[in-house]
């Protein structure tokens, strides 16, 4: 098993520093920055029903819900498409409406959830076209799918799901990139652009890699923490909710992702000086809003972590402590954003001596209802 972790203490360390080249590899043989051209069989394929659907609905579970949910702010920014995510579970047993001329993207990681393999059965017998966004080859919803694109992450054995999430992200990016270019609601200098800042990512990833022991040692202040709050707005609400997901997993503290601008709708009560409150304020257009959101916090005696873009000295001075990660286009963020979430987990958990590649009662991959 040493040798299976690649010198690494954990499996979810290891592919958490995989991510660099998780995400090479999905790049690879399909993204172009030189010659600005996405080639992705799966799409280019069946492009005209993709640019010609009248709404892309997502389905998945945990981390691929996520994904689904960040994708749905991109599809729809790139896109003009309308586009729903539902939580596998809650879609399979409400009776959905599915019309002719509805794209259904199926994320899943391991391809075996079941929740997710039963709603997309549905679907399907209901005449909706299936995408699948998935990481296991050959599993049932790739074998299910009329078409997809794998995200070719490599195994994932630990039970939080690290490497796969920035997978999924990746492929869902270059499917909205690819299908606003060709339908037009996306500029070709933009487009150009967004090609050339995704690939830039597994670089900018390590980069945020190198934050590794500055993040371990806020693991270690904020361990005893009883609650924490995560708080983010537009593309990197998706991954507050994902850095709460990943903390409660493997360290057990309580969390909750939240729109920033809801926190007065309800969080803003737990806030006293023992709540650890972290900001995804990587700099886009809200970050203004964000800055106050934090001045509330402070005012309120929380403690503010943020993870910010290099060199933000205003949020330096607001918070109790910070991560700083490279510059990134505001869309093509969250991918780098939600790494020092995944560490702060990682060594929260191993802070507190937990099992963090099995956290108690979790399962790697849900395959019964
Ligand atoms: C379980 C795993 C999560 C994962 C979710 C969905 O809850 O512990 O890490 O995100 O299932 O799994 P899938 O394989 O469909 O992505």
């Amino acid at each position: 098993a040493a040798i299976e972790k690649g010198g690494y203490e954990h499996f979810m360390l290891k592919e958490i520093f995989e991510q660099p080249t998780a995400v090479f590899d999905c790049l690879r043989g399909r993204l172009d920055a030189k010659k600005g051209t996405i080639t992705m069989g799966g799409i280019d394929q069946h492009l005209d029903l993709l640019r010609e659907a009248n709404r892309i609905i997502i389905v998945g579970c945990g981390t691929s819900w996520h994904a689904g949910l960040l994708a749905e702010y991109v599809l729809e920014e790139l896109c003009r498409v309308p586009v729903e995510v539902e939580y596998a579970s809650e879609f399979r047993y409400r009776n959905p409406v599915i019309n002719p001329g509805d794209v259904i993207i199926a994320v899943s990681q391991s391809g075996e959830t079941a929740d997710t393999l039963v709603a997309l059965e549905n679907a399907k017998n209901k005449g909706a076209f299936i995408f699948g966004v998935v990481n296991v080859v050959g599993s049932s919803i790739a074998r299910l799918s009329q078409a997809g694109a794998y995200t070719h992450a490599g195994p994932e054995i630990g039970v939080a799901s690290t490497k796969a999430f920035t997978a999924q992200l990746t492929v869902l990016y270059m499917i909205a990139i690819k299908l606003g270019y060709s339908k037009g609601t996306l500029s070709k200098e933009r487009y150009q652009h967004l090609i050339n800042e995704l690939s830039l990512v597994p670089d900018k990833i390590q980069d945020a890699l190198n934050e590794a022991t500055s993040i371990e040692k806020l693991a270690k202040k904020y361990q005893h923490a009883r609650d924490f709050l995560f708080l983010g707005r537009g593309y990197n609400f998706p991954i507050a909710l994902e850095g709460a997901l990943k903390l409660k997993e493997i360290s057990y503290i309580h969390a909750e992702g939240y729109p920033a601008a809801e926190m007065k709708h309800g969080p803003i009560a737990l806030v006293e000086e023992t709540l650890p409150v972290v900001f995804v304020a990587t700099r886009d257009v809200y970050h203004e809003k964000l800055v106050s959101n934090a001045r509330e916090i402070k005012a309120r005696k929380g403690q503010v972590l943020a993870v910010i873009t290099e060199n933000d000295d205003l949020f330096e001075e607001i918070a109790d402590d910070t991560i700083s990660v490279p510059a990134a286009d505001e869309l093509i963020a969250p991918l780098i954003s939600v790494v020092p979430l995944q560490l702060l987990a990682y060594y929260t958990g191993l802070a507190k001596g937990l099992d963090v590649d099995k956290p108690r009662n979790l399962a790697k991959s849900v395959t019964v209802e």
